[in-house]
């Protein structure tokens, strides 16, 4: 049997997010069919309509060829002016590269700036791949931790203390997967300065935008030229299943991501990009966004109500995204206690150690879900810890 392949590879974990649906589905395929997730990242929305019509009507006629690399023309002049309204973003669309989701920008800017002994600061709990996109460009790690006690928000001073000339982007993901938490325009503008004094990057993970409930958008590339600002439309148009980002960056790294994306992935698929234009462009689908950024706060108050309740969970209000990531009063490793959740009450969460050490104790609670399924998980979940507790 051939078992031979890069160590690189076979060092990296598998994306923990990505295996609890893989194991919801399994479990699924096996006739189990009262899983409630609250364990992925996917609006509980479809794609409006007039989105998917345009798409459709593209594909009818004929836009099924390779696209350029950097994405549709119109496309990318639509993103260009979406930034400078709504972000206060000065850039041309020749500055901006349309990816198959924000997620592929992210590696294409890791790619194309890191080197083996460069470091990429992550502030933990963090999103899962950044860690992982990192070492697959042959980096390390340096985290600095963020608290409940600050609101999950960083300390500048600890971000000061970890830096030094080996760090070469510290990533940023606000509102933040998994905490919610909101980063404030000091913080930011912080970040930036230091990011600067050291010839580091910023990456501004701005996927989650308009899921803001409270506090302000701030994207740091107004203001500052050391900046990488990822975006997509998964999480804004519910299009997650359409793989579609953007990402703008100083010159030399958008040059050195378009040579790696010419070589790797060609282009986002041609029709998809006509259902992003109608996104950005028809104001009926900025009034679906909004309608859909409502229903998600409704089901953040619920949450943050139903951990209330319970007794058993603590929580920072989530100022944005669409996760909760309380803490829990039980002795066992967040890890046993999501595949209990999942295997004995058939609800699945992420557990907290996915996001980083300090993640230990906590769930990551999607809320992204029906009104009832979240009622329902909960009553399922305290089931659960009575037996245990
Ligand atoms: C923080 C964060 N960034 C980026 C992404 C990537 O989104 P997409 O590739 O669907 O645009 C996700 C998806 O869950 C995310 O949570």
């Amino acid at each position: 049997m051939f078992d031979r392949i890069a160590a690189k590879v076979a060092h990296l974990e598998l994306s923990a997010t990505d295996e609890i649906d893989n194991i919801v589905r399994r479990m699924q395929q096996r006739g189990i069919d009262d899983i409630i997730s609250l364990g992925g990242g996917e609006p509980c929305f479809d794609t409006p309509q007039n989105i998917k019509d345009a798409a459709a009507r593209a594909l009818m006629n004929g836009k099924t060829k390779y696209e350029p690399t950097t994405g549709d023309p119109e496309l990318r002049a639509a993103i260009s002016e979406k930034l400078r309204r709504e972000n206060g973003i000065r850039v041309g669309p020749e500055e901006i590269i349309v990816t198959p989701g924000g997620k592929f920008a992210v590696y294409l800017a890791f790619q194309t700036v890191l080197e083996p002994g460069d470091r990429v600061m992550l502030l933990e709990p963090a999103w899962v791949s950044y860690r992982s996109m990192a070492q697959l460009a042959g980096a390390g790690v340096v985290t600095v931790e963020c608290t409940a006690a600050t609101g999950f928000l960083p300390d500048l001073d600890a971000i000061r203390a970890a830096m030094d000339r080996s760090v070469r982007f510290i990533v940023v993901s606000s509102p933040c997967n998994p905490t919610g938490a909101v980063y404030d325009r000091y913080t930011l503008r912080g970040i930036a300065e230091i990011a600067h004094q050291y010839g580091a990057l910023v990456l501004s993970d701005e996927v989650y935008e308009y899921l803001l409930y409270e506090g302000e958008s701030y994207s740091p590339a107004s203001e500052y030229d050391n900046v990488v600002t990822v975006n997509g439309f998964s999480k804004s148009y519910a299009m997650t299943g359409w793989r579609l980002g953007y990402v703008t960056a100083p010159k030399a790294v958008l040059e050195g991501m378009v040579k790696v994306y010419q070589h790797s992935a060609t282009c986002v698929t041609a029709f998809a990009q006509a259902g992003a234009i109608e996104a950005l462009t028809n104001e009926e689908s900025q009034r679906a966004s909004r309608q859909m950024m409502a229903g998600y706060r409704e089901r953040r108050d619920l949450t943050m109500e139903l951990l209330r309740r319970s007794g058993f969970f603590e929580c920072v209000p989530p100022h944005g995204a669409f996760y909760a990531f309380p803490s829990y009063r039980l002795e066992m490793p967040s890890l046993e206690f999501a595949t209990r959740l999942l295997e004995e009450a058939h609800v699945a969460t992420v557990p907290g150690s996915a996001f980083g050490a300090c993640g230990e104790g906590h769930l990551r609670l999607c809320y992204s879900t029906s009104k009832e399924n979240l009622v329902e998980a909960f009553d399922r979940i305290e089931s659960l810890v009575r037996k245990y507790g």
